[in-house]
C-alpha cells in the first residue's frame, strides 16, 4: 500500500506509516513503558490532567495517557498522517472513550489545538517526533503557546544516536546506523536533535527540571532485542525503496545480524535516547 496518506498529500514521513511500522511502534512503546511512565509521574502527569500527544504516531502513548488521567482529564492527540490519526480514532471508538481527542496537525505549519474547554494543556508528551521535523524551534514555540503558565513538557529524543549497533562493534550493523541517521537528515530531520531541542527550550523561557541519558543493552534471549534488531529489520527494505542503500548492503547487515542473533552472549546497544522535563515559564 503506498504510503501517502498525509494532509496536503506530502511524502510520507521517512520511517512510513505502513503495517509493518505500525507494529513496530506498538512493541516499541510496550519496551519503553516504564520508561515513559515514570517520566510521566515526575512531570505530575496524573488524574485530571489535561495533556497533548505532540505526534502521536497510532497511539500507543495516547492510550496509557488516557487511562492515567482518566474520566476528569483529556488527552489530545496530534499527528500529521491520516493513516495514524485514523487508527487512533478507531481505538477512540473501540474503547469508548470520551476523554480523548485526536486532529490532524502539520506542526512546522499548524498550532495545536486547544481541548474542547479551550484552557491550554498541563502537560505535553513529544516521543522520538523533533527527529523528523525542519524546525525545532517552531515546534517548541506551538508546544509553549499550547501549555498553561507552569505547564510541563516531555521530551523522548536521541541524543547520541551512534551508539545504535553490537558490542564489540561490527562494520555493517555501524553502517547501517550511519545511513539511518543520513536518511532522517536527508528530509530535513536529525536523530541527535536532543542538544538542539534543550537549547530551544531555554531559549524560549522553560526551565529544565530534568535530563537523563536513558542508554540500553539487549541480548538475543531478551524482549528488548526485538526493538534495535526489529528497526534493522524494517527499515532495511523501506532503505532500499528511498534508494539509500542496494541489495548487496542489505543482505550483508542481514547476515551480520542473523549471526550475532545465533550467539546468545552478543549485546546489541540502543541508540542513546535523551529525556527532558521541561516547565513553562510564567512569563
Ligand atoms: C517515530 S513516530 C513516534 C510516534 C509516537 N510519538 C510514539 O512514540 O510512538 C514519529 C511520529 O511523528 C509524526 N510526525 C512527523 N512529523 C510531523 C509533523 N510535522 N507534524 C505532526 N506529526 C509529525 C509522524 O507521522 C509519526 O507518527
Amino acid at each position: 500500500m503506498p504510503d501517502s496518506h498525509n494532509s496536503a498529500s506530502k511524502p510520507d514521513y521517512v520511517l512510513g506509516t505502513h503495517h509493518e511500522e505500525h507494529a513496530r511502534l506498538g512493541i516499541q512503546h510496550s519496551l519503553w513503558r516504564e520508561f515513559v511512565l515514570d517520566a510521566w509521574k515526575r512531570a505530575g502527569i496524573g488524574l485530571g490532567s489535561s495533556v497533548v500527544d505532540v505526534g502521536a504516531g497510532p497511539g500507543f502513548a495516547t492510550m496509557d495517557l488516557a487511562d492515567i488521567v482518566g474520566a476528569a482529564g483529556h488527552v489530545t492527540a496530534v499527528e500529521i498522517s491520516c493513516r495514524f490519526m485514523q487508527n487512533v480514532k478507531d481505538q477512540v471508538k473501540a474503547r469508548g472513550l470520551l476523554n480523548v481527542s485526536v486532529h490532524l496537525v502539520d506542526l512546522m505549519h499548524q498550532d495545536i489545538p486547544l481541548a474542547n474547554t479551550g484552557a491550554a494543556f498541563d502537560a505535553a508528551w513529544c516521543r522520538w517526533v523533533c527527529m523528523f521535523v525542519t524546525d525545532v524551534g517552531a515546534m517548541v514555540r506551538r508546544i509553549r503557546t499550547s501549555l498553561r503558565a507552569g505547564g510541563m513538557a516531555v521530551f523522548h529524543e536521541y541524543g547520541h544516536y551512534e551508539t545504535y549497533g553490537l558490542q564489540p562493534p561490527t562494520p555493517h550493523i555501524d553502517a547501517f546506523t550511519q545511513v539511518a541517521m543520513q536518511s532522517f537528515s536527508a528530509r530535513g530531520g536529525n536523530a541527535n536533535i536532543a542538544g538542539t531541542l534543550l537549547k530551544a527550550l531555554l531559549q524560549q523561557g522553560f526551565e529544565i527540571v530534568s535530563i537523563k541519558p536513558l542508554a540500553r543493552a539487549a541480548r538475543p534471549h531478551e524482549s528488548l532485542w526485538q526493538w534495535p534488531a526489529g528497526f534493522i529489520r524494517t527499515y532495511l527494505p523501506r532503505l532500499l525503496d528511498l534508494g539509500f542503500v542496494n541489495q548487496a548492503f542489505m543482505s550483508d547487515v542481514l547476515q551480520e545480524l542473523d549471526q550475532a542473533e545465533q550467539d546468545p552472549q552478543s549485546v546489541m546497544l540502543t541508540p542513546t535516547v535523551i529525556e527532558i522535563i521541561a516547565r513553562r515559564s510564567c512569563a
